[in-house]
């Protein structure tokens, strides 16, 4: 793109109006310490200070990773600029005139930029048009104006005064000439430093099809990194070092008019890692707040994985069943001010997931979650390892278990030495016993205490059947259950070995409920219990008799 070059003298002069600190702050929090100013470097991960930045010489440093230089070059690194966005940027963050005669040439990028925005402008002209429509939306003026939504009449293309050859590029025509968004709302995408390069065309009528038509990718408009709502929410995310990530266009619309200026959203795409990374930067909290359905459950865990990956642990906003964002900012805008002020921590939000899911599809749970949480593993052992056990208290699983679960990045050489799972013996003589009628089937018994996989299922089964359904029954529901049916049945165990084996799941039973439990009396029968229980206290029926 063809632009001015910005003279040496007025970045100087510049640079010697505006203070660094001022700046630099307004992005990461500073500590002042001694004659300079510290803080955890916004470039490179870290756990004490090495940033510094140095009022007296108007630079900043970081001993960490080495980058450093003045407030210009502070802005470049932090917000992905170049040298003359950034300049322009500091212009407008210190309340500087940005000198007109520097402004860009007019380069065919630019004429495309302007189309863009000559376009939107003429479509906010026809919003008349949809007046009745935005009012059953409750969009207000203010809030259109805003987001400069527009109406494309089915004759657009004719009224644009834009040459053909542009409105192709602008993807406002197709290939033949044909418009491209016929008698829809229209929504202007802004790049992320305010120009429109796309347009999003919502159906007005429910038999207008698709819900949404988008612009395709261009030159200008690359999906996966543009957020929309992001221009608009740049200042407050930054000023509140936090996000809101919603699902779609009317999401942001009207958290936006309830107040809540910092929602964006990825467009038609799932939340990809350049989104992450932008966000990252510009955001100490990321709150993800979906949709209330199945769709919007899944978007939570993949986009939760992407910002894990990045060492970012997000917040959780669930809307209720059916409800998004957007309607809930109009059905209730209370709740949904609440809902906003109390996120929940990833690592609470998988481990309720885990808690709300039925017995028998626990363990199923238990390995998504895990899954979601992965990436940390090598990011943050410490905070993996915390998050491990804390699934392991709630959830009763053994913690060896738990990290069999946990997805290996292995090479191929160890991918392909097939892992024949070692069953403990103990398992496999509870689950004969319970198969030759010595135990019942019905013992309140969390099936996390299992470590084997195939003893878990088989546990869970009997105890959903109530009886012991025959082998073969077994082997046809449950094909890959076969191996261990087999060895179990050519596996003798004595009385002893049973008893002993019922000892110990029981064991692990009543420390899994220790854990929980918080009453005082409880903790101590509990604790009673625990101690007592031995091979020796007598027999099947008196150690079944601690956990009824
Ligand atoms: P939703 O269907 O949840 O959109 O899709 P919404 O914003 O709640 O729609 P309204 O409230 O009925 O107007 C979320 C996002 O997915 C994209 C759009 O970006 C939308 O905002 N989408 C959806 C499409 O690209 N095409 C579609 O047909 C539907
Ligand atoms: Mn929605």
């Amino acid at each position: 793109m063809g632009r001015k070059k910005i003279p040496h003298s007025f970045v100087e002069d510049l640079l010697s109006r505006v203070d660094i600190v001022d700046i630099v702050s307004r992005y990461v929090s500073l500590r002042q310490v001694g004659r300079n100013f510290s803080a955890l470097c916004p470039f490179h991960p870290e756990k004490t200070p090495s940033f510094v930045v140095s009022p007296e010489k108007q630079i900043f440093k970081c001993f960490g990773c080495g980058v450093g230089g003045n407030a210009i070059t502070f802005i470049e690194k932090y917000e992905n600029l170049s040298f003359y966005e950034a300049v322009k940027r500091l212009c407008e963050l210190s309340g500087i005139e940005f000198p007109s005669e520097f402004s860009e040439e007019d380069s065919e990028a630019d004429t495309v930029f302007e189309s863009a925005n000559k376009a939107a402008k003429f479509f906010h002209s026809k919003i008349d048009r949809i007046k009745e429509y935005l009012k059953a939306r409750s969009i207000d003026k203010t809030s259109a104006e805003r987001f400069l939504i527009g109406y494309a009449p089915a004759d657009y293309h004719n009224h644009l005064k834009i040459n053909r050859e542009i409105l192709k590029k602008l993807n406002l025509i197709t290939e033949k000439g044909y418009p491209f968004f016929k008698e829809r709302l229209i929504i202007p995408i802004f790049n992320h430093s305010g120009k429109i390069v796309a347009f999003g065309g919502r159906a007005l009528k429910a038999t207008q099809k698709p819900k949404y038509i988008n612009s395709p990718e261009s030159e200008i408009f690359h999906k996966n990194s543009i957020l929309y709502g992001f221009f608009q929410a740049k200042e407050r995310i930054l000023k509140e070092k936090e996000a809101v990530v919603v699902e779609g266009y009317f999401d942001v619309i009207s958290l936006f008019q309830a107040g809540i200026e910092k929602a964006v959203a990825p467009m038609g795409t799932s939340l990809t890692e350049n989104h992450a990374k932008t966000l990252k930067r510009y955001a100490n909290r990321i709150i993800l707040f979906f949709d209330g359905d199945e769709a919007g459950e899944k978007a939570t865990l993949r986009s939760s994985k992407i910002f894990t990956e990045l060492e970012v642990e997000p917040f959780i906003v669930r809307p209720p069943e059916g409800e998004d964002p957007d309607s809930l900012a109009k059905k209730s805008p209370e709740k949904l001010k609440k809902l906003l002020s109390e996120p929940i921590p990833l690592i609470r939000y998988l481990i309720e997931k885990v808690e709300k899911a039925p017995l028998e599809m626990q363990a199923e749970e238990i390995r998504k979650v895990i899954d979601v949480f992965s990436p940390m593993k090598d990011k943050n052992p410490f905070k993996f390892k915390k998050f491990l056990s804390e699934l392991s208290a709630v959830t009763g699983a053994d913690i060896k278990w738990l990290k069999k679960q946990v997805p290996q990045y292995r090479n191929r050489k160890d991918a392909e030495k097939i892992e024949k799972p070692i069953i403990p013996e103990y398992e496999k003589a509870f689950i004969k016993g319970m198969i030759e009628g010595k135990i019942p089937v019905n013992l309140d018994i969390s099936p996390n205490v299992f470590v084997s996989d195939d003893c878990r299922k088989l546990f869970v089964l009997f105890k959903m059947k109530g009886n012991i359904p025959s082998s073969i029954e077994i082997e046809q529901e449950y094909p890959e259950l076969g191996g261990t049916i087999a060895e179990i049945a050519l596996t003798e165990f004595t009385e002893e070995e049973i008893k002993a084996s019922l000892c110990r799941i029981v064991k692990k039973e009543l420390d899994r409920r220790l854990k929980n439990t918080k009453g005082f009396i409880d903790r101590k029968r509990l604790k009673e219990l625990c101690v007592n229980l031995t091979p020796e206290v007598g027999g099947i029926e008196e150690i079944i008799s601690c956990i009824h």
